[in-house]
């Protein structure tokens, strides 16, 4: 039995237009998710998840990976995380060349399901990593942000960027542009407030939305180079290890986003609370619609202020992770 955990991630810059080849830059936060994977005498395929976000609740899978899961749970995001499950452990069957093995597989996410903190990249890099070492094969994590990134493409209909995948597998803060993908050496300390309206949003209709505006205006394929703008001012400021700038420059990001119409009322309201509670800066992490904001505050002021904000269900504080994937027991 081999238990693997991997974070989840907020985007410090570049959601949205990363998807047109400007450059973003996630981090890793310390809220992981852990799966455990124990192989089987069969070839079935069993899950049991257990969401720790909010209420926390189990859901039971039952089944052989061959036959599509009918799943008897409400909550559709929970089914669409067994996809993410049964092709992790297809990809590690690939790896290890060994195509008719069985699991037990157990997961514990403490990160919000589909509220832009990657906890669909979490799971399947840590079920990967688990189930291949099960078998004795110990990946390289860039192999296993690869593997991962197939399996995002596949469950997301080519929906997917590498950045979630990549950033959850080495850890940091990292640079996605396109195909290339490196880590950002040597960044300070971010202190990272997160604050979650318990919803999430439709990356799909999201990421549509935003390419029929920039279809229909120029200045909203302005507004997307602009961040890519933003996103190369924000690599100097992290180098410089200048924080107060790194606020200014989420908040601007953070308005170029709303005027691709991707965040919402609690989104914003959000936003404007941590501002007023002192953050550095704040704007919305991931798709957008609903789910998480992300500010920069090294006081408590912005989880107190969240605290008391009426559509914020959650607030916690999540700093910057610098493991990746990794084996823990
Ligand atoms: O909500 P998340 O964490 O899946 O992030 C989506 C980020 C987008 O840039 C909108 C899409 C993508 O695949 O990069």
């Amino acid at each position: 039995m081999v238990t693997s955990s991997a974070p989840g991630k907020v985007y410090l810059f570049g959601e949205h237009a990363v998807v047109y080849g400007e450059p973003a830059v996630p981090c890793a936060i310390e809220r992981r998710a852990r799966v455990t994977a124990e192989q089987r005498d069969d070839d079935k395929l069993r899950v049991n998840a257990t969401d720790l976000t909010l209420d926390g609740f189990t859901v039971e899978y039952d089944g052989s990976v061959a036959d599509t899961p009918d799943i008897d749970v409400a909550e559709p995001l929970l089914e669409e995380g067994m996809g993410y499950v049964n092709q992790a452990i297809e990809q590690a069957r690939d790896a290890a060349g060994a195509q008719d093995v069985g699991f037990d597989v157990t997961v514990q996410s403490a990160i919000p399901l589909g509220a832009g903190l990657g906890s669909s990249a979490a799971v399947v890099n840590a079920a990967i990593d688990a189930a291949t070492r099960e078998l004795g094969v110990e990946l390289d994590p860039r192999e296993i942000a690869d593997r991962a990134y197939r399996v995002e493409y596949e469950v997301q209909d080519g929906q997917a960027s590498r950045a979630d995948t990549f950033c959850s597998a080495m850890g940091g803060a990292v640079r996605v542009e396109g195909d290339d993908c490196r880590q950002i050496p040597d960044v300070p300390n971010l202190p990272f407030v997160v604050g979650y309206d318990g919803g999430s949003g439709d990356t799909g209709k999201l990421v549509a939305g935003v390419r029929d505006l920039r279809e229909e205006y120029g200045f909203a394929a302005d507004t997307v180079e602009a961040i890519g703008d933003i996103v190369r001012e924000g690599e100097a400021a992290l180098e410089a290890d200048d924080l107060d700038e790194l606020g200014e420059l989420m908040n601007f990001n953070h308005g170029l986003l709303s005027a691709l119409g991707v965040s919402s009322r609690s989104l914003d309201a959000m936003v404007w609370a941590a501002r007023e509670g002192d953050a550095l800066g704040a704007k919305l992490t991931g798709a957008g619609g609903g789910g998480c904001i992300v500010a920069l505050d090294p006081t408590e002021g912005t989880e107190t202020a969240l605290r008391y904000t009426p559509g914020c269900e959650a607030t916690f504080r999540a700093e910057l992770d610098t493991d990746g994937v990794r084996v823990e027991s």
